[in-house]
């Protein structure tokens, strides 16, 4: 796919290829929004997004949802503003909600190594919840399966990606499509 000058003027750097354009984010989106409506036939969702890079998505497939949902928040670190992941993870925001009984959905914008998902997990799993599963948007396949991820947008590139709430060192968010940053 060619990029537009739109798309980089938009990014204010270089783009080396859009990985998924927003319509078929959005497609996808609706569809993983419809298969957790379907694997929570009864009951009340709590929905967790990992900030800061699940905020859009989280936002986009809460909407999905056809079922009633409360949406909490966690931070985590990993990255600091590199490219690559340091495996020290640091919680440095807890959900303010109690996860006992609950039936929890955290939502993930992408894994890579997936050390920051597994050490999330096992702090979520000791909370009690009545279940505990992830919906990640994007997944590089490079992390051994974790069981939890039961929702799975799309399998990308082994690359570093930027848009759709993923940045690199802060910046790109707000793309709305998923791109490849030029060297
Ligand atoms: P992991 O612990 O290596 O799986 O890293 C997961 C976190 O690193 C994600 O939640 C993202 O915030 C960030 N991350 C991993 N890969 C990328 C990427 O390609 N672009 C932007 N952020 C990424
Ligand atoms: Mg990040």
């Amino acid at each position: 796919m060619t990029v537009p000058l739109h798309a980089e003027r938009r990014a204010g750097a270089r783009l080396s290829r859009i990985v998924f354009d927003a319509d078929t984010i959005a497609r996808r989106v609706r569809e993983l929004g419809e298969e957790v409506t379907a694997a929570y036939p009864t009951g009340e969702l709590l929905v967790l997004g990992l900030l800061k890079g699940s905020f859009i998505f989280l936002a986009d497939l809460a909407r999905s949802i056809e079922r009633p949902v409360v949406v909490d928040f966690m931070v985590a670190s990993s990255y600091g503003s590199g490219k690559a992941s340091s495996g020290n993870v640091r919680l440095l925001y807890d959900p303010a909600t109690d996860l006992a009984g609950k039936h929890v959905l955290v939502v993930e914008d992408i894994i890579d190594t997936g050390r920051t998902l597994q050490r999330l997990l096992t702090l979520l799993a000791a909370r009690q919840p009545a279940s505990l599963a992830v919906c990640a948007l994007l997944d590089k396949k490079i992390a051994p399966p974790i069981p939890e991820v039961r929702f799975t947008g799309f399998e990308c590139p082994k690359a570093f990606i930027v848009g759709y709430g993923l940045d690199y060192a802060e910046k790109y968010r707000h793309l709305p499509f998923i791109a490849e940053l030029a060297e």
